[in-house]
């Protein structure tokens, strides 16, 4: 009997693959960091029984309807807005997602990009490493406060949740903002619910947690900007498509928010001429809101055993649904 057959879009490390061979035939897109060719995704699709993608391939109509065979689709993300969910789900097709092995990591990169935004972390390392640095002087890299500040989350998910965790070891004050209200963590947590215009003009940080979807894109533009106070800093660690760069970049220049500390893009990867990173005020990554070792290795190995159940027809442990 031949194999299952599973293709995964990117390299990934041997150690991880190696316990999976003896049961399907695997095979990696050679590249750890180039994208995989769409035409050879497309065709990729059309022979196997199992897809590992990253938030990069787009699982769109063209290539659920490539898939013969094709059973499951594990996205090594949390975020699943690269793929069509209701197309799989009319083929048949299972889609799983990769959550709560990267809440705490992600939670503790976002609250490290808020820290390195506030008190002006990149900015200061560049100083001393240029040799700018010749005499302590009063206000010199002088930031802004965390402790005892405001702190506004838009999408009180898992990673909110965290996220505000850590903001209470910091005495902030924590408001958000969710489509439903979340109980749990206003008892647990002491954060405290308010509408969206409510947390924009009283949050210090505001920080964006929530999924890309057709609500969110775009939520942060320039009115909304405009209503933040003018020593505010925003945060994005969700997606880039959830604000508007041009509005954003015009704030940022205009003064209506202090500073903005990006993990994420409208385009990825962001170019360098982009007008966003000529400003000193901004502190932009390249999405590496669950990038430690661990977690990386922990989300593939849950893409594989999310691929492995599908196959032995079990309920996946992480199943996407519309
Ligand atoms: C996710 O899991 O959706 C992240 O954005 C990838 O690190």
């Amino acid at each position: 009997m031949t194999k299952p057959y599973i293709f995964i879009t990117r390299s990934l490390p041997e150690e991880i693959v190696t316990p999976f061979q003896e049961k399907f035939n695997v095979k990696m897109w050679d590249s750890e960091e180039q994208p995989v060719d769409r035409e050879v995704l497309l065709e990729e699709a059309g022979k196997a029984d199992a897809l590992i993608t990253v938030l990069s391939d787009q699982v769109d109509e063209e290539l659920l309807s490539r898939g013969r065979q094709l059973k499951v689709v594990a996205n090594l993300a949390v975020g699943f807005d690269n793929i069509d969910i209701k197309t799989a789900e009319k083929n048949g097709i299972t889609i799983t997602n990769t959550p709560d092995v990267l809440t705490e990591t992600t939670a503790d990169l976002t609250f490290s990009l808020l820290m390195a935004t506030a008190r002006r972390l990149i900015e200061a390392n560049e100083y001393v490493r240029k040799g700018d640095w010749e005499n302590w002087a009063p206000l010199l890299m002088a930031g802004h406060d965390i402790h005892h500040k405001t702190i506004g989350i838009v999408g009180m998910g898992r990673i909110g949740e965290a996220v505000a965790h850590r903001a209470r070891g910091f005495h902030m004050n924590v408001l958000y903002h969710n489509r439903s209200r979340k109980k749990e963590a206003e008892e647990k947590l002491g954060a405290v619910y308010k509408s969206f215009d409510e947390l924009v003009t009283q949050a210090d940080f505001v920080v964006c947690l929530a999924p890309l979807t057709p609500e969110t894109k775009g939520m942060f533009h320039k009115e909304v900007f405009k209503k933040m106070k003018s020593s505010a800093i925003f945060v994005n660690t969700s997606r880039g498509d959830n604000a508007n760069e041009d509005d954003l970049y015009q704030a940022l220049v205009e003064g209506d928010i202090a500073g903005a500390g990006l993990d994420v893009f409208e385009n990825e990867p962001i170019s360098k001429d982009h007008p966003l990173l000529s400003l000193q005020q901004v502190v932009a990554l390249p999405h590496i809101g669950s990038a430690s070792v661990e977690t990386r290795k922990a989300m593939m190995n849950l893409c594989l055993e999310n691929v492995q159940l599908v196959l032995d027809e079990q309920e996946p442990k992480t199943k996407v649904t519309s």
